[in-house]
């Protein structure tokens, strides 16, 4: 017997960072969550056995992310739920530093991990899930995918992908299927670590980024997932292709 379960959410890379907190989030509102990453987290299953399904795979391998999507895994998780989103959360922005200087290998798993399979699982839930009344897609988005950043060029090229992926979705004008690319802001994760870790020669906005942490001016992921989540399963989600939470959570 399928699972009756109102609303169900697949997210990626949910074992840190922000994928780890929108996981909570949705468990913490009765959503029960598939996680893809390729480990598994810490503790939220010790937690929440019922409400969390894991699957580690390599989402920058998309012939793994193929062979796993020909399984029947997808459609049995949604199976019977009303509600079915799917937050493409996981990303890297390696490689960081100017174009001659990129490993080659590094820019194909990039382009995989932060385009390729986030638009093979949004084709696949769709498909997957037409029996549910209502599905959204959020794309993990960021700034850099509507300015340019010396040494961010793959990263920027690839949010800019998951934009324009979202608006040219919404012109199929299927009801039943809502999508939003959401940049998130600014998050104290191992990513921004990462930021402030890379050479300034490879990265020039570096100090920016410093300043932003010295300043307690990153949101925590938790603040961020709570949100993003919100606004994922809230009614005027969808009205628009591409946002920033920063803009949506503005107080009046
Ligand atoms: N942090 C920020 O300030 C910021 C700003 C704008 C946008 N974003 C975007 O927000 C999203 C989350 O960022 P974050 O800062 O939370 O990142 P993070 O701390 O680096 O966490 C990344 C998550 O993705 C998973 N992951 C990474 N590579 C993977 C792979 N090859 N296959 C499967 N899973 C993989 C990781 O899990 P495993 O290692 O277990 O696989 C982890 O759960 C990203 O799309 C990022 O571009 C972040």
């Amino acid at each position: 017997m399928p699972s009756t379960s109102p609303t169900r959410a697949i997210v990626t890379g949910h074992t840190r960072g922000l994928g780890a907190a929108l996981a909570e989030q949705l468990i913490a509102r009765n959503v029960t969550v598939l996680g893809l990453s390729r480990s598994r987290h810490a503790s939220l299953k010790t937690r929440f056995p019922t409400q969390l399904e894991e699957i580690e795979l390599e989402l920058a391998d998309p012939t793994r992310v193929a062979q796993w999507l020909a399984t029947d895994a997808l459609r049995a998780f949604v199976s019977g739920a009303q509600t079915v989103l799917l937050i493409n959360n996981a990303g890297m922005v390696q490689p960081i530093g100017p174009v001659e200087g990129q490993d080659a290998a590094a820019i194909a798993s990039a382009v995989s991990l932060n385009v390729a399979t986030p638009l093979m699982l949004a084709s696949a839930l769709a498909a997957a899930a037409v029996d549910a009344s209502d599905r959204r897609i959020v794309h993990i988005s960021s700034g850099a995918a509507r300015n340019a950043y010396s040494g961010w060029s793959i990263y920027c090229a690839t949010k800019a992908a998951l934009d324009h992926h979202a608006r040219a979705v919404t012109l199929d004008a299927n009801r039943a299927l809502r999508i939003c690319s959401l940049a998130p802001g600014v998050i104290d994760t191992d990513m921004q670590a990462e930021i402030r870790g890379s050479g300034e020669e490879q990265f020039p906005m570096r100090p920016k980024f410093e300043d932003l942490k010295r300043n307690g001016q990153l949101s925590t992921p938790d603040q961020c997932a709570a949100q993003l989540v919100d606004y994922a399963l809230g009614d005027a989600f969808g009205q628009t292709p591409v946002a920033d939470i920063r803009e949506i959570a503005k107080p009046a």
